[in-house]
């Protein structure tokens, strides 16, 4: 019989695969239910840091299938590797924000947040684990680079046995040498919400008739939602739809988007549509804002809120500056620029913020792809974003309609979308990208679709606080019609590969701020796709998502 609590080393095959993404090591839960294949990975991990002996971690994440398994599986390779304390939520559920806050406060060394985000979950779905550093926000790619580096080499790991760790409630335990607590982190998150939104106001909002419809796709949220919206902001509990958190997501792809999404876009084009709908994803950190009638576009949310940011009480004290990831559309840079604040453009991912929301550079920052926060934590934050614009309703007593076209009629409207192609084949992906990008520099000059390409280029960063470079970022396409195209290939998918194409154009004429999206950016598709050969090289003829 083995004993508990006993360090034993484990032989096994190294795994080459490990590569971490946009956000973390995500696959197939196939993949991860290979023999040693987590292990091996959160061995290397540990490898990698060097965590000072008796450490606290935060792990948990949101839920899916896989999570209790691995949250075992990880607490014993923990402690076997000196670790004294683990934190968690309630059957180890931890919103990715929560996680970022908790990391903060509760001074952890990081945080192994298992989660794949918006992928679909269940045992045909995603999986994914990332790691966090000690300042609650996602490891840096040099980090991600050398524990990827490490996992290739592992042929033993460090683990024992723990009795079954027992989740289901709040409490603290004790293990051997390690301490587990189970925490309610929707208690904390929600205490952390009401330092910094006006809830009596809020309150006052919607004890007067106003309607808010939040949607948590069965995923991490419903808890938090029903602490913060309901107990402490008064909403009936049967505005949060789908509050139940569960592994498959009930079939949801947890993906907050008009797509993925397209019954919230139908309840704000209904009769019935409450004043604010929103949603967010699997873990919680991304944010769908709809109001009737319309959902505001992420890129739109983000100026949206710089521009409205003195009247909510977190951020009355000013905003040291924003940022957008590159393909996110340049409304926030408009806001930015009146305000006089910097606006620094980043690489997609949200952990190239860290950096400068660590050293107090920014305040605000958000992605297309409808992740917003501000420097109240380290991850992008859905619920927060949701507070912020009832917030601002709550404010301005104002349809969510009319707070964006006024937007608009005073800063001009940015036409975005962006096109996702599923192509099954990754070579022929590469080979697009790499082809588009080699040309680059020929493009400048050349006349299309009625307009001259005025800049083309292939993104690289250097982070203005570490100096470290990350190039081949995006390959960006700027025309003489105030119109901008971005193409690259997606980080987070778990096969083949996704070719996304981001289309911008913008448009200050008070008469044509109403125009339909599609049709506006239709001449600009044609545009991108002739330029990258798509068809050509992929046999696509249409873009398998528009978002
Ligand atoms: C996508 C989004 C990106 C976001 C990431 C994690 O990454 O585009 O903005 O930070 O998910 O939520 P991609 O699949 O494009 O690499
Ligand atoms: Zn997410």
């Amino acid at each position: 019989m083995r004993k508990l609590y006993e360090t034993r080393e484990i032989s096994c095959q190294p795994y080459l695969d490990q590569r971490p993404g946009t956000a973390g090591l995500r696959k197939k839960v196939t993949s991860f239910k290979q023999p040693h294949y987590l292990q091996t990975y959160i061995e290397a991990i540990f490898r990698t840091l060097r965590m000072p002996a008796d450490s606290s971690l935060i792990v948990g994440g949101d839920g899916r299938y896989f999570s209790l398994e691995a949250i075992q599986i990880i607490a014993e390779i923990a402690i076997a590797h000196g670790v004294r304390q683990i934190i968690t939520g309630i059957d180890g559920r931890l919103a990715t924000p929560a996680a970022s806050y908790l990391i903060r406060n509760r001074g952890a060394a990081g945080g192994l947040l298992l989660t794949a985000s918006h992928n679909p979950g269940g045992p045909d779905g995603d999986f994914g684990v990332k790691f966090n550093t000690a300042s609650g926000g996602q490891a840096p790619e040099s980090l991600t680079e050398a524990i990827y580096a490490n996992s290739r080499t592992i042929n033993r790991y460090s683990t024992c046995d723990l009795p079954d760790l027992p989740l289901s409630a709040t409490g603290t335990y004790q293990f051997g040498q390690l301490s587990l607590e189970v925490t309610d982190s929707a208690a904390d998150y929600a205490d952390q919400m009401e330092g910094l939104f006006n809830f009596e106001k809020m309150r006052d909002y919607l004890g007067s008739g106003h309607r808010l419809a939040f949607d948590a796709l069965h995923a991490v949220t419903g808890p938090y939602a029903r602490e913060v919206f309901c107990r402490r902001l008064g909403a009936p509990d049967d505005c949060i739809l789908h509050s139940e958190p569960l592994p498959d997501f009930g079939g949801f792809h947890p993906d907050p988007n008009p797509v993925d999404a397209a019954h919230l876009v139908d309840l704000a084009n209904s009769p019935q549509a409450p004043d604010l709908i929103a949603a967010s994803d699997g873990d919680g950190d991304r944010n769908m804002i709809l109001g009737p009638g319309l959902m505001v576009s992420p890129c739109d949310s983000v100026a949206i809120m710089l521009a409205h940011a003195s009247r909510v009480p977190g951020y009355t004290r000013g905003i040291a500056g924003v940022a957008r990831s590159m393909p996110t559309s340049r409304a926030l840079d408009q806001v930015a620029a009146s305000m006089d604040i910097p606006c620094f453009e980043t690489p997609t991912g949200w952990r190239f913020f860290c950096n400068l929301l660590e050293a107090g550079l920014i305040d605000l920052c958000g992605e297309e792809s409808f992740g917003t926060s501000s420097s109240h934590t380290r991850e992008k934050d859905g619920l927060w974003a949701v507070l912020f614009w009832l917030n601002l309703l709550a404010e301005l007593r104002q349809p969510v309609g009319d707070i964006v076209a006024d937007h608009w009629g005073r800063f001009g409207r940015h036409y975005y979308q962006r096109q996702d192609f599923f192509i099954e084949n990754l070579d022929a992906a590469q080979t697009l990208i790499n082809e588009l990008g080699a040309g680059l520099a020929g493009l400048i000059g050349q006349s299309v679709g009625g307009a001259t390409i005025t800049q083309a280029s292939d993104f690289c960063y250097e982070d203005p606080v570490d100096h470290s470079h990350s190039s081949h970022q995006g390959l960006s396409v700027e025309c003489s019609d105030d119109s901008r195209i971005v193409y690259r290939l997606s980080g987070t998918g778990t096969e083949g590969a996704t070719l996304r194409i981001y289309l911008e154009k913008y448009i200050n004429d008070a008469g044509k701020l109403a125009m339909p999206l599609g049709q506006t950016l239709a001449p600009l598709a044609d545009r991108a796709a002739a330029l990258a050969r798509i068809e050509h090289y992929t046999g696509l003829s249409r873009p398998t998502a528009a978002i």
